[in-house]
């Protein structure tokens, strides 16, 4: 599906989201206003607790705003059932997570594979050509378990472009990765933007944000700075 140059990304007005009941009860997104544009690489940057996994979550479709819309690629997705949200999340998101979850028990080829053939979106041509674009065509008959952390992590990029989505969201992606894989992981991210995806990375790491469009800061479940990086560094340029 195409969509007008104009139509934002990613939309956010007002959004509030709150956990528990009561005393107990924890603001994770607090009025939150966010407008990404299509192509932008967003860094989504704050402190453990800060709401940004809460947020990714939120726009991903995986939770619900408790008030304030969230339109992403055109689409209101506020009042949604599971059911619709599950075909949401379907046509517009890619998700890549700290710790890859790869299925144990396929192989590279068959992790991207499953993708495709439970969207119905793709062709099983187009599966090689993903590994092959995150470089790892020549291990796509092994398992994760035979896989590096980096590599894990790329066939979980391959798997998240299955279904061409308009926005992928990668909640600390390189968490779970030391310096030179990681610095790999926000290149490869990197290239994909420039290719015009919509790319949102979330981190609580400092240095990630040099590589971004866009760093918004997020503090107690507000945004308290969006700026604009007139000179994104290079991924390789990135140390930590
Ligand atoms: N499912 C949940 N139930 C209760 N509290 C939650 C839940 N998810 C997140 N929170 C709380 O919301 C706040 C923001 O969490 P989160 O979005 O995970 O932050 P971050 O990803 O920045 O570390 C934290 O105080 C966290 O404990
Ligand atoms: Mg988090």
């Amino acid at each position: 599906m195409t969509h007008a140059r104009h139509t934002a990304a990613v939309q956010l007005t007002g959004v509030t989201k709150t956990f528990g009941e009561g005393d107990a009860s924890v603001t994770a997104l607090d009025g939150v206003d966010l407008t990404i544009s299509p192509g932008e690489l967003v860094v989504i940057l704050g402190p453990s607790g800060s709401g940004k996994t809460t947020l990714c979550n939120v726009i991903g479709g995986i939770e619900s705003a408790d008030a304030g819309t969230v339109v992403v690629a055109g689409d209101e997705i506020g009042d949604r059932k599971p059911a619709d949200l599950a075909g949401f999340r379907r046509e517009h998101i890619g998700f890549v997570f700290q710790f890859f979850n790869l299925i144990p028990t396929l192989t590279a080829r068959e992790n991207v594979a499953v993708i495709v053939e439970m969207t119905g979106r793709g062709d099983a041509g187009d599966v090689d050509q993903l590994l092959d674009s995150v470089g790892l065509a020549d291990r796509a008959d092994n398992f994760p378990s035979q896989l590096s952390g980096g590599q894990q992590q790329r066939v979980a990029v391959a798997r998240a472009l299955a279904t061409d989505p308009d926005i992928l969201l990668a909640d600390e992606p390189t968490g779970a990765l030391d310096l030179h894989t990681g610095k790999q992981i926000l290149a490869l991210l990197q290239d994909l933007s420039a290719s015009g995806r919509t790319v949102m990375i979330i981190t609580h790491n400092q240095s990630v944000a040099q590589i971004a469009d866009r760093v918004v800061t997020l503090v107690d479940g507000s945004v308290v700075s969006d700026e604009t990086n007139d000179a994104p560094a290079s991924a390789e340029d990135v140390t930590w």
